[in-house]
């Protein structure tokens, strides 16, 4: 016998399930399992379709001028640097660490204020569409425990990780593990607790800050509690000059290279930023299964560089977006989508009058509208290999509805003019918060 859906709705679609192909579900019925799964997607008047609105035990309608989207994968967010979202950006990163962020990071010891910022900030990523986040949390085990319970209670699907970092130089006293050896232990305790809550939605995730924060003790043992313990690694990757100086300095290799030897690099890494990888760390990268957190908007403050999205994906590897909260100052990952687009077309183009134009850019480094919105889902969805991502059978039904007959962003479909494709370009461009209507996690409406 089919299993009776526990929700159907009924509307209009879109999505991204390669690169290249932009997938128009017209006027369909999506069945979902009590198990939050898609059952299967039927065209409206059928058969199948009319089995599924007679069983299901609720139906949701999309408005005409709605329509469905798979929900976003925010592959890299700090959550404790929410408060400073929207400043604090006009140091270099190295001085930005130090100023203002490890700071505020730092009071995180406080678990009354951790809690409150996470009450404060994941409902408001959820309203967003970002139905899975990728947390880096703090040092503290408390707020990063805390943090997971926000996530599971508001529903939200995450990978939420306690910092790790003790290096003597890279961090301040007053803000660091005591230890290489405190820092293990405190993440194996992390990654437990975490999985102790006993969520499917929510993961422990390893997290390195990055090599200039960590001694070497304690990356090669995070290395070794994640072939341990089979959970997920995210840290940082040559995000700017002064990073990937800093180790090429140390080691004499490249970030990719000293975290492949510590056996940090494994499939479904969160390498964040990327944007001065050469040929053979594309190729590492490829061979290990990590994939990389493109964040266009942080990029343009702290990377001394535009990240080659197009020509990284070229390469085979693993892309995603990320808002890198606070380093980026918009919480939205849809509007990380357009912002996608825009830096790959100043990379594309250049940005130096004085040159002739035609050295003044790389070419083929242009992404559309499709490619940065599947990085925003299916994209990130490959990085972490989770089902989700995709309006297709067999994947979690992660979803968000947006009005195109927007008051908030002047958006509006014309009949007379605007076709599927342009009504998605519409989309990916102009949304805002209050446009998103429904969103839906594993089946559940948590919006
Ligand atoms: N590298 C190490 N820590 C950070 C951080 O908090 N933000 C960014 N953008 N880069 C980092
Ligand atoms: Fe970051």
């Amino acid at each position: 016998m089919t299993q009776h859906p526990a929700l159907a709705v009924v509307g209009t679609g879109y999505h991204a399930p390669t690169a290249s192909q932009l997938e128009v579900l017209e006027h369909v019925v999506i069945a979902v399992g009590a198990d939050g799964v898609i059952l299967g997607i039927h065209p409206q008047g059928s058969e199948a379709a009319d089995a599924a609105l007679r069983t299901a035990a609720q139906v949701h309608h999309l408005t005409p001028s709605q329509r469905l989207l798979p929900g976003l994968v925010d592959l890299h967010i700090h959550a404790p640097q929410w408060p400073q979202l929207g400043t604090g950006l006009d140091l270099p990163l190295e001085r930005w660490l130090f100023e203002y962020t490890f700071p505020l990071e730092a009071r995180y010891a406080d678990l009354a204020f951790a809690r409150e910022v996470w009450a404060h900030m994941v409902p408001t990523l959820l309203a967003h569409g970002t139905t899975t986040a990728v947390y880096f949390g703090s040092v503290h085990e408390p707020a990063t425990l805390a943090l997971a319970e926000q996530c599971v209670a508001s529903g939200q699907r995450a990978f939420v990780g306690r910092v790790a970092m003790d290096h003597p130089e890279g961090t301040p006293t007053w803000y660091r593990d005591e230890s290489a050896a405190a820092g293990i232990e405190a993440s194996r305790r992390s990654v437990d607790a975490v999985r102790a809550l006993g969520s499917a939605l929510v993961q422990p995730i390893i997290t390195p800050r990055f090599i200039p924060a960590c001694s070497d003790e304690l990356l090669h043992g995070l290395g070794a509690l994640a072939a341990e313990t089979g959970a997920l690694v995210q840290t940082h990757c040559s995000e700017s000059d002064w990073e990937h100086g800093a180790v090429l300095q140390r080691y004499g290799i490249s970030d990719t290279h000293a975290l492949h030897s510590m056996g940090l690099l494994r499939e479904g890494t969160v390498l964040a930023h990327g944007n001065h990888l050469g040929a053979d760390d594309l190729a590492t990268i490829r061979t290990t299964g990590a994939g990389v957190a493109h964040c266009p908007l942080s990029n343009s403050y702290f990377a001394n560089a535009v990240f080659p999205a197009r020509r990284v994906m070229d390469a085979g590897v693993k892309v995603g977006l990320g808002t890198d909260i606070a380093g980026g100052a918009e919480p939205g990952l849809l509007a990380q989508c357009a912002l996608a687009v825009t830096s790959s077309r100043m990379l594309h183009d250049g940005v130096d009058q004085h040159l002739p134009a035609g050295e003044r850019g790389v070419p083929d480094s242009r992404l559309d509208v499709v490619a940065a919105f599947h990085l925003g889902t299916a994209g990130g969805a490959d990085v972490l290999g989770i089902p989700v991502g995709r309006l297709q059978a067999g994947c979690q039904f992660d979803a968000i509805v947006v009005d195109t007959a927007s008051a908030a962003s002047g958006m509006r479909l014309w009949d007379e003019v605007d076709d599927h494709a342009r009504a998605f370009e519409k989309i990916v461009r102009l949304t805002k918060p209050a446009d998103i209507g429904a969103v839906w996690v594993a089946g559940r409406a948590v919006k």
